[in-house]
């Protein structure tokens, strides 16, 4: 006979599928540059995604195609989802387009996180190329919630142009309101750009942290992190002590189909976020 307790007992939830794309709407779009927002999404039914820094989700445009794409906003607050995407092809362009009230998938969050706390009590350094910075904002704006536990907090970014510069007004609250030392510069300036004018890795040696009690995050294109992460070590920053953001193309995003393949890493479950001293012989292999 079932007990009364037995037969009050809630049923668990039924395990949810990880392929299975969960419903959320698109409340609203915001646009960052000339070709990239992002997009605050909410669950149609449920509760709010919770995520590390540095996960990211499958992103579904029905009908078009699933991308993986980093999770942008702060991990420490429970609220709206927000992924910061480059228009750069078929299912980016969807996701972009759509507006709001329209239905998005999502699938995750999948993947490794920035685990910043392991920087308490020293300095961190904020490495990003591009579109690089939206999967470190969620580092950052952890960190910032405890800015005392950290020493300097330094951040290098690189943009093609300073029309391409994202979070603009992130950037200038990061370094008044919070001493973030901010250190930006672009590819390509015009007349009325007053910054600095060159690749992001030119700014690693110059600037004011101590190597050796450093945790550094990287995000960009696969070349321009090689070269600031052999930066980071000339300058004396463990390789253990560096990680780095990698892309891949994927499609389960679950460790099943091997198309994120990096010799024996699967980027979506032992990445994305993974030590140089792992990645150091791996990204030597260009045809890797
Ligand atoms: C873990 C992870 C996190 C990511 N996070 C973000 C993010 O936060 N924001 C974001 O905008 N993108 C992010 N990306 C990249 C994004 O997934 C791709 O841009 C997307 O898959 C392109 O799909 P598409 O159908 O729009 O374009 P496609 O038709 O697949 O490609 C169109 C063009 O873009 C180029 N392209 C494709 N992928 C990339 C890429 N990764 N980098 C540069 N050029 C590319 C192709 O070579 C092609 O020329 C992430 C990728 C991974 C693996
Ligand atoms: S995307 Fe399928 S194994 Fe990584």
């Amino acid at each position: 006979m079932t007990s009364l307790v037995e037969r009050r007992r809630p049923t668990p939830p039924a395990p949810t599928d990880p392929m299975r794309p969960v419903p959320y709407r698109l409340e609203h779009l915001r646009q960052e540059t000339r070709d990239t927002y992002t997009l605050e999404l909410a669950p149609v039914d449920g509760e709010p995604l919770r995520y590390g820094a540095g996960q990211f989700t499958m992103l579904d445009a029905f009908g078009v195609g699933e991308v993986p794409i980093s999770i942008s906003g702060d991990p420490t607050r429970a609220g709206l989802l927000e992924h910061t995407i480059r228009d750069v092809g078929a299912v980016t362009h969807a996701l972009v387009s759509a507006s709001p009230g329209d239905v998005l998938g999502v699938r995750g969050p999948f993947g490794t996180t920035w685990d910043v706390t392991d920087g308490q009590g020293g300095d961190v350094v904020l490495v990003a190329g591009g579109i690089g910075l939206a999967p470190v904002r969620p580092a950052l704006l952890e960190l910032l919630t405890h800015r005392e536990r950290y020493n300097r907090v330094v951040l290098l970014y690189g943009a093609r142009t300073p029309e391409d510069i994202l979070f603009g007004e992130d950037l200038r609250s990061w370094a008044k309101d919070f001493g973030v030392d901010v250190d930006i510069t672009v590819d390509n300036g015009q007349h009325a750009w007053r910054g600095k004018v060159g690749l992001v890795t030119q700014l690693v040696p110059r600037a004011g942290f101590d190597a050796r009690h450093t945790l550094a995050l990287v995000c960009g294109p696969e070349g321009m992190m090689r070269y600031v992460a052999q930066a980071l070590v000339d300058r004396g920053v463990p390789p253990y002590r560096v990680r780095l953001s990698m892309e891949r193309s994927m499609k389960c995003g679950i460790g099943l189909c091997g198309h994120c393949q990096l010799r024996e890493l699967f980027v979506c479950v032992d990445g994305p976020v993974l030590t140089y001293d792992r990645l150091a012989p791996l990204l030597t292999c260009r045809e890797l």
